[in-house]
This record gives C-alpha cells, sequence and structure tokens, in this order.
C-alpha cells in the first residue's frame, strides 16, 4: 500500500498547471527544440514541453527546492525517450547553468513565477498563515539560515535596510512610525 507522502507526491505529479493552453500556444514547443524551464516546480509545464520538444529536443530546468525537483524528476521520468537534465540552481543563473552544458541558444523559456502549492500547504516550510510551524521560510531548504536565525541576528536596522533594498521603498518608512 502506497505511503502517504507517495499518495500526495502522485497527487501532485498529476495536477494540471496554469494556463497550460495558454502556455502551449504561447511558447509553440515541436520536436527538435531545446526548451528552458526556469520555474520547474512540480513539472507540470515542464512535462507538457518535454512531450512537445520530443523527440530530438530537450528540456532543461532550474529550481531551487530540491524537494520539488524530487517530484518533478519522477513526473518527467514518465516521458517515454525524453531528454532533460534538471539543475538546482537560481534561475538568476541561466547563464551558467547554459554554459556549463555548452549550449548557445535555446529555442523558448518559461518562468512560472511564485510558490508552489507543497511550499506552502506543509506547515514545516513557515509558510503557511493556516497551521503553526518554525519560522523557516526558505524556498531552499539547504541555504544555511532560516528566518528565525536570520531574525535573531540582524538589528532593526539591518532589517530595515533589507526592507529598503528589498521591498517597496515606501513600506519600511510607513512601519517605523
Ligand atoms: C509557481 S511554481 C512553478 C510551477 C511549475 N510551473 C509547475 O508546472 O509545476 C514556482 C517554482 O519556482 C521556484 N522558484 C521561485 N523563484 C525561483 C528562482 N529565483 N530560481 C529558481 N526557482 C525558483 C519555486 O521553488 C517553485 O517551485
Amino acid at each position: 500500500m502506497p505511503s502517504r507522502r507517495q499518495h500526495r507526491d502522485d497527487f501532485l505529479i498529476q495536477h494540471k498547471p496554469v494556463l497550460a493552453d495558454q502556455v502551449l500556444d504561447a511558447l509553440q514547443p515541436r520536436p527538435g527544440m531545446i526548451a528552458f524551464d526556469c520555474t520547474l516546480g512540480l513539472g507540470g509545464h515542464s512535462r507538457m514541453l518535454l512531450e512537445r520538444v520530443t523527440p530530438g529536443g530537450q528540456l532543461i530546468a532550474t529550481d531551487f527546492d530540491p524537494r520539488n525537483i524530487e517530484i518533478a524528476r519522477t513526473n518527467l521520468q514518465s516521458v517515454a525517450g525524453g531528454n532533460f537534465s534538471i539543475h538546482h540552481s537560481n534561475f538568476a543563473a541561466i547563464g551558467k547553468v547554459l554554459q556549463s552544458m555548452s549550449i548557445e541558444r535555446v529555442d523558448l523559456i518559461l518562468a512560472d513565477l511564485g510558490v508552489a502549492s507543497p511550499q506552502i500547504d506543509d506547515p514545516a516550510r513557515g509558510f503557511s498563515y493556516k497551521k503553526p510551524g518554525p519560522l523557516d521560510m526558505r524556498m531552499d531548504p539547504t541555504r544555511k539560515e532560516s528566518a528565525a536565525q536570520l531574525l535573531a541576528r540582524m538589528t532593526e536596522r539591518d532589517i530595515r535596510e533589507a526592507l529598503l533594498e528589498l521591498a517597496m521603498k515606501q513600506i519600511p518608512r510607513k512601519s517605523q512610525s
């Protein structure tokens, strides 16, 4: 009998990606093309792309969440004859990833920005508003500091500067008053 985790992974693999038809219409993947998926997630879009660039093409994908990569890999392995490679990386490093594969150009790039449902649903990840959990909030749990550790070592000034740098500039000023 499958474990609860296996059951959930199977469910996630079967999940239909958002705007699937629109993505295919816009990108027009065809056999022989090289497709790059910046945000692999659970592999829903990647799988659709891989099915269409096969035979002769390949799919290259990045994600910085190893748990999502694990599920996506199973998803992509079911595409018969599919040529794919997955990189545990921030998509900001797309140039380095392609360089490491000696690829100079790709035919299409997809970036489905945001979070994947397991990242929100699992309270242990620290993103859930519904269920209590540790203040972790790492999309890539292999990074060394959780949100709780970061907050414990940052001064109020550090936090304000980080918010000024990373978020909309008005928000930290308002939160000070
Ligand atoms: C909305 S989900 C993608 C869902 C995916 N298209 C699918 O069909 O399953 C976004 C994914 O992008 C990843 N992600 C977000 N920002 C990233 C970044 N800068 N570099 C790499 N991956 C990133 C997240 O970890 C998450 O798995």
